[in-house]
């Protein structure tokens, strides 16, 4: 099949070039974290593909005819009516962002001791489910292990472990299974429909609710209908209406497929549980009919939302990110297979085995990915999710080291990827010139925000 981009640019923002000496010190300065790097020492921004999506001249034409009322706004109402016609939830409350939504959520399910099942659960959801004293289980399935395999359903959640789980002794403190489609922490793997159906029947057999974190409901939906077998003729609409209807209900970043600056929703089918999301959502968010967001993001998203359902659109995201895969690949640098939709994830252990993981090969790859070509991207490795000992010294690496290379929503030219493949091939050349790196300082939260590295 021919794809193509289908949107022009009508309005372009310059982007700056840098010399090698500039990075180097700008690097330097912010202490070999890219979370520190001031966006105008940026060139291509691959660092993540939330709020980050080139908005379209229906989105901002909505925007500014939105209706600002406090209350029962008419772009509220043209937010929910979106919403209800995709997920057919009965209750839809909109919330600033997906952190906020997951926190409304779990505290109206979760409480100290119980337990939320996961495929994996993203970084600020796991945070939100300890933050309640509850425990967050990533149950991925056996087949994400493997990097190299191109098993279709990577981000499926492990049933059979999940099943032992309820039927042991955690069982009767399971509070919740959250399925996130797609696995944005295990690789940007999609769930299957089959996967998702077994998931609800399970979690039905046991009184537990199981929910959606569907910040990529449309890529996900994308993949099933090239990846599952029964999906092909339907469109990603059809797929995305069936999964939310397979669960009682989701939390949806729509900073992601939304593709807008800012928003989230979560859906409900319980009204009782719809009504205690909504006393804490006024307390601490915002009205029911805004939950925090300005009237204009409510339109942004209603728009957004029709616009990421377009099989055109969907299909050349997926051709793009399939390109530079190949890209990557053919400069003999490994990728989390098979290829995703928002982001690759490049396999820096095996690029760079000079490294050891206390020397944090997935943060050395990045920070020369920003050094060679101003590429700003994250790790997904040791920095990230090993443990350190009091000296900041790692003590128990990652299972894998990833570097992930966003890809933001209609932002970039394939002539920009093809610079990013050209920068990974360059590194590739000579790879053992790349060096390690070595903590500075490191909180004890959200430390891959804050922390401060040396080259080593
Ligand atoms: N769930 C998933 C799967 C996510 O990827 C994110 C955010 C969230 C929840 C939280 O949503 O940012 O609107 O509060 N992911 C971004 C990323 C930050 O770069 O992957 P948020």
């Amino acid at each position: 099949m021919r794809t193509f981009p289908p949107y022009r640019a009508q309005v372009v923002t310059e982007i700056p070039i840098t010399t090698r000496p500039q990075r180097e010190q700008a690097l330097a300065a912010a202490g070999y974290n890219a979370f520190n790097l001031p966006a105008n020492m940026v060139t291509i921004d691959l660092l993540t593909d939330s709020g980050t999506g080139a908005v379209s001249t229906a989105q901002e034409a909505a925007a500014t005819a939105a209706d600002r009322s406090y209350a029962g706004s008419e772009s509220f109402f043209r937010f929910r009516s979106v919403l209800s016609e995709l997920t057919h939830y009965p209750h839809i409350l909109p919330v600033h962002q997906g952190r906020a939504a997951e926190r409304v959520l779990f505290s109206a399910v979760l409480a100290p001791g119980r337990i939320s099942l996961s495929n994996t659960h993203f970084d600020t959801t796991r945070a939100n489910v300890e933050l309640l004293g509850a425990e967050a289980r990533d149950l991925p399935c056996a087949e994400f292990g493997d990097l190299d395999s191109r098993e279709p359903f990577k981000g499926n959640i492990d049933l059979a472990a999940a099943e032992q789980i309820l039927t042991g002794p955690d069982g009767n403190r399971v509070g919740m299974m959250l399925v996130t489609i797609t696995n944005n922490g295990g690789g940007g793997q999609p769930v299957s429909m089959a996967n998702l159906r077994a998931a609800s029947k399970l979690c039905r057999a046991h009184g537990v609710p199981i929910f959606l974190d569907a910040a990529r409901f449309a890529e996900n939906a994308w993949l099933v209908i090239q990846r599952e077998s029964g999906y092909q003729d339907k469109t990603p609409r059809e797929v995305a209406e069936e999964a939310f209807g397979l669960v009682d209900g989701c939390v949806a970043s729509l900073k992601k497929d939304g593709i807008s600056p800012m928003g989230a929703f979560i859906g409900l089918n319980d009204a009782e549980l719809a009504q205690r999301c909504e006393t804490n959502l006024i307390a601490t968010e915002g009205f029911r009919t805004y939950g925090g967001l300005g009237a204009h993001d409510l339109d942004r998203v209603a728009q957004g939302l029709r616009e990421v359902l377009d099989p055109n659109y969907l299909g050349a995201r997926a051709a793009e990110a399939a390109r530079l895969a190949q890209q990557a690949n053919d400069a003999g640098v490994d990728i989390v297979q098979p290829p995703g939709i928002h982001a690759l994830y490049l396999n820096a252990g095996r690029l760079l085995p000079h490294l050891p993981a206390s020397r944090f090969p997935g943060h050395a790859l990045a920070c020369e990915l920003y050094l060679e070509g101003g590429i700003r991207c994250v790790e997904l490795g040791s920095l990230y999710l090993g443990t350190l000992d009091e000296h900041n010294e790692l003590v128990t690496p990652a299972p894998f080291e990833l570097v992930r290379i966003a890809l933001p929503r209609r932002v970039y030219t394939q002539g920009h990827f093809d610079y990013v493949a050209e920068v990974l091939a360059d590194i590739a050349k000579n790879p053992e010139r790349v060096p390690g790196y070595r903590i500075v300082e490191a909180p004890a939260t959200l430390r891959h925000f804050n922390l401060r590295m040396a080259p080593a």
